[in-house]
Order: C-alpha cells, then sequence, then structure tokens
C-alpha cells in the first residue's frame, strides 16, 4: 500500500499549508483519516495555542460516527478506529504544551495504523512517538520508510519552522529571513521600458500570499518613493489557499529621511530602523532588534541596494526569484538564477507560473 501514500501525503501537504498564516511559530499540520482507502475525515492545524490537526481530525470523525449509522454497525467508536489510518505529515506530539498530547488521545481512540512524513525536531517530542506507540500501533510508518519525495516535500512545507526550531536550539538569533526579488532575465530589478511590472499577474498574487504567511516586511525610504507600495494582501484567503489572511507589519529601513507608506491600515505596525550602514554587523543589529520585538518569520521587498546588501551578508535563509520565462526552459532558468546567486542546493524548489518561473534558493 506504500504507493497510495504518494497520494495521501500530497493531499495531506496541500491542507497543512493552508493554515500557513494563523498556525506560527507552530508548524503546518494536517492530519487526514482514511477507512478503507477512502477520507473520511481530516483536521488542520488552524491557529498557534488552538487544537491540533489530530484533534480537530479526530473529533470531526467522532461526530460523523454519532450522527450516522455507523454507531449501529460498530460496538464503539474505539471499533471503527481501529480499521482507520492516520496520515499526518508532523510526527504527533507527546507532552503537554498548550493542548494535552496528541499520542494519548490517538492511542485511547484506538487507532492501529499511522503514518508520518517528518520527525519534529522539538527535543521534548523528537522520535518519542516511536517508543509510546511501540505497543498499541500494529503499522507505524516513520519518515524514514517513505520515498525520498514525500520527505523532502514534508520538510520543505515547514522549513521555516524546522530552520527557527535549529537556531532556538543552538541558541542563535531565532528568524527565518526570506528575500524576494523580481527580476528581468538579465538581473535588472527595476521596471524597464515604462513598464509597471516585471512579473505577470500570477507571480504578483504569489506574493501577497508571501505577505500574509509572514509577520513583518522589511522596505526602505528609498523603494517607498518610487513605489509608493501598499504590502497588503489584496486577494481573498481562498484566492491564496490560505485558511485566513494577515496584512504583515512594517520595517521600514532608511539612511536620510523616514517615509511612511501611504494607504496603511491603522491595525498594522509601522517600525523604523535606522540604517548607518549596509555591511553585515548592522544588517545583522536590526534582524537581532526585530527578533527581540518578536517576529521571527521576516521577508525583504526592496529594492537592489537593500537585497544585494542582504545577500552579501549571508543572513538570507530563503531566497525567492520571479523571472519571464523568456522561452527559457526550466533547466536553463535554474542553471542561471542559481549560479548568479551562488545558492545551489538540491533542495532549491521550481514553481512554474502564468508567464514566469519562480525559484524558492535555501542557504546551506
Ligand atoms: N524588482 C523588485 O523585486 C523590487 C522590489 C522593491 C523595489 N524595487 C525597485 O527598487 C528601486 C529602489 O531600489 P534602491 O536600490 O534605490 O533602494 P533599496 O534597495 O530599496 O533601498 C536602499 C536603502 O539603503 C539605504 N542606503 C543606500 N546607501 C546607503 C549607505 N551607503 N549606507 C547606509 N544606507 C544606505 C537607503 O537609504 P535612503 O533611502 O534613506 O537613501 C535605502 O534605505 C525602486 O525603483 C523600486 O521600484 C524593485
Amino acid at each position: 500500500m506504500i504507493e497510495n501514500l504518494e497520494g495521501k501525503f500530497k493531499k495531506c501537504f496541500e491542507l497543512a499549508t493552508l493554515g500557513e498564516t494563523l498556525a506560527f511559530p507552530n508548524p503546518n499540520v494536517a492530519c487526514l483519516i482514511y477507512h478503507d482507502e477512502c477520507l473520511v475525515s481530516y483536521g488542520i492545524h488552524k491557529e498557534f495555542g488552538k487544537a491540533h490537526a489530530e484533534v480537530n481530525a479526530i473529533n470531526n470523525l467522532k461526530e460523523i460516527f454519532s450522527k450516522s449509522d455507523l454507531h449501529k454497525k460498530y460496538k464503539s467508536f474505539t471499533d471503527y478506529a481501529s480499521e482507520c489510518e492516520l496520515i499526518l505529515n508532523l510526527e504527533p506530539c507527546c507532552h503537554y504544551g498548550n493542548t494535552p498530547p496528541c499520542t494519548s488521545l490517538i492511542i485511547e481512540s484506538g487507532f492501529k495504523k499511522i503514518s508520518f512524513s517528518s520527525y519534529d525536531t522539538n527535543p521534548k517530542v523528537h522520535k518519542k512517538s516511536l517508543e509510546i506507540f511501540s505497543n498499541s500501533i500494529f503499522e507505524l510508518i516513520s519518515p524514514e520508510k517513505l520515498s525520498q519525495e514525500i520527505q523532502e516535500k514534508s520538510q520543505f512545507i515547514n522549513r521555516a519552522f524546522f530552520s527557527i526550531r535549529k537556531k532556538e536550539i543552538e541558541n542563535r538569533v531565532s528568524t527565518y529571513l526570506s528575500l524576494k526579488i523580481a527580476s528581468y532575465p538579465n538581473g535588472n530589478m527595476l521596471t524597464q521600458d515604462g513598464a509597471r511590472w516585471i512579473t505577470c499577474e500570477e507571480s504578483r498574487k504569489d506574493v501577497h500570499r508571501l505577505r500574509s504567511t509572514n509577520q513583518i516586511l522589511i522596505t526602505t525610504s528609498s523603494t517607498i518613493k518610487a513605489d509608493n507600495p501598499k504590502y497588503n494582501v489584496r486577494h481573498s484567503a481562498e484566492d491564496l489557499k490560505l485558511l485566513d489572511i494577515k496584512d504583515p507589519d512594517i520595517c521600514v529601513l532608511y539612511n536620510k529621511e523616514k517615509i511612511l507608506p501611504e494607504n496603511t491600515t491603522s491595525t498594522r505596525k509601522i517600525i523604523y530602523e535606522k540604517l548607518d550602514n549596509l555591511d553585515k554587523q548592522t544588517l545583522e543589529k536590526i534582524i537581532s532588534e526585530l527578533s527581540f520585538q518578536g517576529y521571527q518569520k521576516i521577508m525583504i521587498e526592496a529594492g537592489p541596494t537593500l537585497s544585494k546588501a542582504f545577500i552579501a551578508s549571508g543572513l538570507v535563509d530563503e531566497l525567492i526569484i520571479y523571472q519571464p520565462k523568456n522561452h527559457r526552459s526550466k533547466e536553463k532558468f535554474i542553471k542561471e538564477v542559481e549560479s548568479s546567486f551562488n545558492y545551489i542546493s538540491s533542495k532549491n524548489k521550481i514553481f512554474e507560473l502564468e508567464n514566469d518561473y519562480k525559484l524558492v534558493m535555501l542557504s546551506a
């Protein structure tokens, strides 16, 4: 049945990323429940501090069980659950945090079959479920028993969470910094020939999704002066494949003049930071300051001067490049971009949009 797992995990990853805006700083997690190869229930971790995906999926299944004829066919819910299979993109928690341990709920509910595609790197949880489940779960498929492709996709959807956790364990500033660049194939980031945009509508919509899934955007007075951007999310949650959307706070970096972005709502916080220099030390201090203020998931949307300075500093965890396809093959585009930014990694991920390519490049 391993081959059926590809499809089940594909669905699991799609559902998990719906919670991306509100689940943070928790990971994106979905729990799917199958019976006789049919999806009978699912749950998503929708919001930090609220019920985990497993709780939502199991409670939903209990309700279905009690309201349908299933309770006539089975002696109890646990009888029915013993025939079901749980699919999860993260190891279930086994400790008391904001919510009770999911491993206990799974065992008490009677489940016997479970597959999960990533271990939780939290030392309180990491691989602990293997022992906890050893007496009660008869069929346990842990990440290393899954295909490389499933494991990599699972890591990718929670890359910010895993990176932040690792930095916390290593006592480093625990932020995840993404830098978004729209450029022409020659690398130019400034619009040419009077054009309003470099990239297509689908790419710009994708940037709105990125804004919603980051806590704060870093921009500059130069870019505000040139573009007067609203830096808000101008698509519906449904359109962006999210459960909810949120405008990020804004951090404006300036050297000479503080400029206020126009049309920003009063509910968003705007922070100003003076840029005395463009060197690593100065940029590092700004990121530490934002981290001190509680920001962890940060995105830079600025022009070439600041973008180049951040790339040179080595502080960027993820570079997101949008470029018009310009009749190039995917392979040619990847080769050109990876070599010009020196971000060559097997973990990089390409997306094909309407007229553009998008490459997410992860720092080593
Ligand atoms: N394609 C894209 O993805 C993209 C995204 C955003 C913006 N843009 C375009 O980028 C253009 C603006 O780019 P840009 O390169 O001029 O600006 P930028 O990269 O957005 O900002 C540079 C920042 O560095 C500061 N600065 C410059 N020299 C400095 C120095 N020696 N020491 C300390 N701070 C210094 C500037 O301060 P002051 O402003 O106070 O001088 C400014 O805050 C706009 O035309 C905009 O349309 C493109």
